[in-house]
């Protein structure tokens, strides 16, 4: 148990915020064929005149209490213009992952998205690494697999045909590239491939790459003193970083760039294990740089018309994108569920009805039982012990009881029903399967397949910049 429960898993991509070239050069997109809802060119444009200025705040890897007050530290006592809580987004692994927190996370109205069973390098984009998540999250860690909407590759690892799997497997975003300030494009779908990441390592601008439907939400990244992508406390590097004074001006003049510009999309991007108090040998005391998000954030919110919201909820606005003074009454905005669900039964609002689970290689809890050994690649959903009952596809978390095996909701407005692709282990099933709907009663339209177009030249006008790019991905795994 000890520290062995503790992984570190972090992905240093440090794009280059100096790209040299247009990444519209060869990209061609016709928007009169390419239309919302499901698909969207890629442009800087924002989709409306005056949109809110949305920031996302992700976490990633393991969902466990060392880092867990770390994470909700940073925006759990935060309010959207309408009053509503502040949303973040969770990369959730499943290794060293704790369901209980899972299901705590979901019932709070953030977001769990797939990020691989193992996380181990050097590529994990892999049917059986992204379905057993699949399957874990929702059997155990009760988050109806509908709501798994969106992926993002350990280590920002990514390639052509591990994001076409995707698609298949009904996932609706992706968020793995990166967009610093010459390809800060707001939102797109994959229709005609790619824009961001086009000088690094992986580059699959203009490889003729098509993914309709799929929508892209890269990571936005800072710059100043030296570019930054995730864990921008860390830079230029971890051994030696910048002082928070000097990272925060960074953080703030982007977001002011951006604010004061299209207003696209702006983020930031943890792996909350930076910002606790120091695991030795590794981790330095990350307090202060905490205590800097906090005031990057604080700045942030400060503005009128910014929103903290989930991945998910920025996809759903690109799919219907209103001016900032409609964005309160949309109905992925509101502040809680209707009817309100009971605390009494374990459903991620309360703490009664838990399982403990002491597994080999740690404990783990959840309300759903214990299963019989620790997850694996090759078995990620093992036997469960006892008799508490999986959430059925006809019924949210909130209102499962999983002692009675009953779902307590009787009202409409409650009512799931899940239609995403089932849960199938054998990759054989993905060629086999009919084009998955991807969502459940009560929620937004799903991907449907716009198509793409050759038709008409490059959307953008050039901006062509002048210096080289040179893009290093970075990344290492430290397992504890
Ligand atoms: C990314 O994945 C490829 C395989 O697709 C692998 O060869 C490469 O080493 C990986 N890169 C990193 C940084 O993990
Ligand atoms: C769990 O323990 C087994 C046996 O020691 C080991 O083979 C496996 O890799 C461990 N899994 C994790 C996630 O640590
Ligand atoms: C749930 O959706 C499926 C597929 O559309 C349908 O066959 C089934 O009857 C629905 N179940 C309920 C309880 O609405
Ligand atoms: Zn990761």
């Amino acid at each position: 148990m000890r520290s062995a429960s503790l992984l570190v898993a972090l992905a240093v991509a440090a794009a280059s915020s100096v790209a040299a070239q247009d990444p519209f050069a060869g990209y061609s997109c016709d928007p009169s064929v390419c239309k919302l809802p499901s698909c969207r060119c890629a442009t800087k444009d924002a989709p409306v005149a005056n949109p809110p200025q949305f920031i996302l705040l992700t976490f990633d890897d393991a969902v466990q209490n060392e880092v867990w007050p770390q994470a909700n530290g940073l925006f759990s006592n935060r309010k959207n213009p309408n009053g509503c809580p502040a949303r973040a987004t969770w990369f959730a692994q499943v290794f060293y992952s704790d369901p209980l927190l899972i299901t705590q996370w979901y019932a709070a109205g953030n977001e769990i998205a797939d990020h691989t069973i193992t996380h181990t390098s050097p590529f994990t984009g892999t049917y059986a690494e992204i379905e057993g998540n699949r399957a874990y999250m929702s059997t155990y860690g009760g988050v109806p697999r509908g709501q798994i909407r969106g992926f993002r590759y350990p280590f920002l690892n990514y390639t052509a045909d591990s994001l076409k799997m995707l698609q298949q497997m009904g996932f609706e975003y992706e968020s793995s590239m990166s967009a610093q300030d010459n390809d800060a494009v707001w939102p797109y779908t994959l229709d005609n491939g790619p824009v961001n990441d086009c000088l690094g390592l992986i580059g699959l601008c203009n490889k003729g790459l098509k993914v309709p439907g799929m929508w892209e939400v890269p990571l936005y990244g800072a710059s100043g003193s030296s570019p930054h992508l995730m864990d921008p406390y860390n830079d230029p590097s971890i051994t030696a970083p910048a002082s928070t004074s000097t990272i925060l001006n960074d953080l703030t003049s982007t977001f002011d760039r951006h604010y004061n510009g299209n207003r696209a999309p702006f983020g930031i991007y943890t792996h909350p294990i930076w910002i606790g108090p120091a695991v030795p040998p590794s981790i330095p005391d990350g307090t202060g740089k905490a205590a800097m998000v906090r005031q990057a954030l604080d700045y942030f919110m400060s503005k009128p018309d910014t929103w903290m919201v989930t991945t998910y909820q920025l996809v759903q606005y690109m799919r219907n994108p209103v001016p900032a003074s409609q964005l309160a009454s949309q109905p992925y905005m509101q502040c809680t569920r209707n009817p309100a669900p009971p605390t009494n039964i374990c459903n991620g609002l309360s703490t009664t009805g838990f399982e403990t689970c002491n597994l080999p290689n740690g404990t783990i809890r959840s309300c759903y039982g214990c299963p019989e050994s620790y997850p694996s690649l090759s078995n990620p959903v093992p036997n469960r012990v006892g008799s508490k009952c999986f959430i059925p596809d006809t019924c949210d978390t909130l209102w499962w009881d999983s002692v009675a095996c009953k779902c307590l909701c009787t009202d409409a407005s409650c009512a799931w029903n899940d239609t995403s692709r089932a849960i199938n282990l054998d990759p054989s099933s993905l060629t086999q399967s009919s084009k998955p709907g991807s969502t459940g009663s009560g929620s937004g339209s799903g991907t449907g397949s716009g198509k793409g177009s050759n038709a008409g030249s490059a959307l953008e006008s050039a901006t062509v910049a002048t210096a080289v790019a040179a893009a290093i991905v970075a990344a290492y795994a430290v397992f504890f």
